[in-house]
């Protein structure tokens, strides 16, 4: 079967980035890059489960975005490292709205040690969220958009896929997001006969993720972004949406670097 292709492939182009109709899952969804990825397809249409793993408040963020959009919005728990619960709660979640659409696996984390101190336990981590954690996602998505003959996976990597940061030391956080883009790839190939798979890779977001380091790290970096700033998550709206939606039918495979010109010179 070949990648699906809309009926009308020559819709206006603002019918092909709504979402109505459309039920979507997103890790790591009541926080930073994961909230604005959520409250970008809850404001195209979309009815959108928020995953989190620790936030207390989830319930809460669920229900002001719902009133907010206008769109069902709910907060499930899970946790993504544990293959069982993610692949249960995915499952609840197409079941409970009749079908799963679009999955966006962001949930993530980063640490920062030098190669040659890692212990087994750090560098495990690392892996078991960012890694394993995405691949347990996409697993529980692809069964469920198999079953459907349709469905739609978004990840997101990270532009330390491709370069190496300065002046922190993250070998187990770029590897595990290099890895992200080429299992992006990979189930792209595979599953192209009943899903898109394609990632976002964005750079400086101004999230909790960024904001524990030392200013001296910031400081360096803005001298690295021609951009000469930070991005706010909500810049990223477009492009999941984008991604989600009709409006890149024939995009699969696809890494979208999203660096204010970061991995350019
Ligand atoms: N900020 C950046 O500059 C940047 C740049 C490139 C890529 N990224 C990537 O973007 C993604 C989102 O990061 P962010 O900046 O938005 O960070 P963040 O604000 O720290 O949010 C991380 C999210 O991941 C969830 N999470 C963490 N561990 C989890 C686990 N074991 N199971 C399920 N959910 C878990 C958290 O949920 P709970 O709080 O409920 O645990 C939280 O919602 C990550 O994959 C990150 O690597 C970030």
């Amino acid at each position: 079967m070949p990648l699906y292709k809309p009926s009308n492939t020559n819709a206006h182009v603002t019918t092909q980035f709504s979402l109505k109709g459309k039920v979507a899952a997103v890790t790591g969804g009541v926080r930073g890059i994961g909230l604005a990825a959520s409250r970008a397809l809850a404001e195209a249409g979309a009815t959108v489960a928020i995953l989190y793993s620790s936030t207390k408040d989830a319930p809460e963020i669920a229900q002001q975005l719902s009133q907010e959009t206008g769109v069902t919005v709910k907060a499930y728990k899970a946790s993504v490292e544990n293959r069982g619960e993610i692949s249960s709660v995915l499952d609840a979640i197409a079941s409970e709205f009749g079908s799963l659409d679009i999955v966006v696996a962001n949930a993530g984390i980063a640490s920062h040690y030098p190669a040659e101190e890692y212990t087994e336990e750090q560098w495990r981590r690392i892996m078991d969220v960012n890694l394993d954690g995405a691949f347990w996602t996409a697993q529980a998505a692809g069964n469920i958009f198999k079953k459907q003959g349709r469905g739609n996976l978004i990840f997101t990597a990270s532009v330390s896929a491709i370069l190496v940061n300065v002046p922190q030391k993250q070998a187990a956080y770029n590897a595990s997001k290099a890895a992200v883009v080429q299992l992006a790839r990979c189930l792209s190939v595979e599953w192209v006969e009943f899903a898109r798979v394609n990632c976002v890779s964005p750079g400086f977001i101004a999230t909790d993720m960024l904001s524990v380091h030392p200013q001296e790290w910031r400081d360096k970096w803005f001298g690295m972004i021609p951009a000469n700033r930070l991005c706010d998550p909500a810049e990223l709206k477009g492009a999941y949406v984008f991604l989600a939606s009709d409006a890149s039918t024939y995009m699969t495979g696809a890494n979208l670097v999203i660096d204010g010109g970061y991995t350019l010179p």
